[in-house]
């Protein structure tokens, strides 16, 4: 077995890993040689073969021909999540006839930008569904499906308005700090399991245009960011996708969070 190299030959779950940073993490597991399972949302329009995972498999095995890499479908934000997320380390398990090794969370759905004056019951129970229900019960499934050694993780996704206050962002600050108390808390309840989270900040994926800007909107508030940030540029995947492959490796680690956030704590 590789000293440095944890992740040859072990099965890496990214629940999220259809777009964005969970497929730059996929993408770095591949590269690191581990066999790779990727879930993305169900559209129940579109035809069999035809949903995000689907597609993004064929563009990875069409990067990397030797890839063993598998996409699963299922909407996650219902209430058979724990049910769903059960089949889904069955199958990924089946199809790839080992068990699940390392799983990170990056599924998520548009955050909403709520003034006071706009939040509504119906509205934090909507962003609870993929920030609360979806990695509580996450841990609890993998508890039952991961070996119970330092070597297995759960790695889940925030945001750096876990710590910077942003207008109207209040809601989604209670959820982006909660999955940080979340990770450290499943790290005692689940271990030897180990379980952090990573805090990015802005990040150069499809995320904002899912959340309704345009791309022109999307040009003038990453032009605005790169002038002001540190780095002078958003987060680029290939970048933060490492916090998640270090996290993965490092035995080390749990009831972690790694930031990756441009210099934005600093502003
Ligand atoms: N991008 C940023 O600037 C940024 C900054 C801080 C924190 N974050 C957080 O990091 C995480 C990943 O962000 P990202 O930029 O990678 O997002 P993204 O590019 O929009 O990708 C979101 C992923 O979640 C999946 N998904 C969405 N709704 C789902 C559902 N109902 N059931 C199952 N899967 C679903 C999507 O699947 P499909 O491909 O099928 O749509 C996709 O794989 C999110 O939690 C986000 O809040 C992002």
């Amino acid at each position: 077995m590789a000293k440095f190299n944890k992740l040859a030959g072990k099965h890496v779950l990214v629940i999220g890993g259809s777009q964005g940073i969970g497929r730059g993490v996929a993408e770095g597991a591949i590269e690191s040689q581990a066999v790779v399972t990727i879930v993305g949302s169900y559209r129940p329009n579109l035809p069999p073969k035809m949903q995000s995972a689907d597609k993004t498999v064929a563009q990875l095995k069409a990067l990397y021909p030797s890839a063993s890499v598998i996409g699963l479908s299922c909407n996650l934000a219902t209430d058979n999540v724990e049910a769903d997320l059960d089949n889904i380390f069955t199958q990924a398990k089946a199809a790839h006839g080992k068990a699940v090794d390392h799983v990170v969370l990056t599924a998520g759905d548009p955050v909403l930008a709520l003034a006071p004056q706009d939040i509504t019951l119906e509205k934090i129970r909507h962003a609870a569904r993929m920030r609360l229900e979806l990695p509580a019960l996450l841990g609890k499934v993998a508890q039952r499906h991961l070996a119970r050694t330092t070597a297995s993780s759960v790695t889940l996704s925030t945001g750096g308005v876990a710590e910077k206050p942003n207008p109207g962002w209040s809601v989604t600050a209670f959820m982006a700090a909660g999955l940080n108390g979340l990770a450290r808390n499943l790290a005692l309840d689940l271990k030897p399991i180990r379980v952090n989270s990573v805090e990015p900040g802005p990040v150069d994926t499809g995320f904002w245009e899912t959340g309704g800007m345009t791309a022109e909107q999307k040009a003038a508030a990453f032009k605005a960011w790169d002038e002001k940030l540190p780095t002078g540029a958003v987060g680029a995947v290939e970048d933060v996708a490492e916090a998640y492959l270090y996290l993965m490796r490092d035995r080390n680690a749990t009831g972690e969070v790694v930031k990756t956030r441009s210099g934005a704590n600093l502003l």
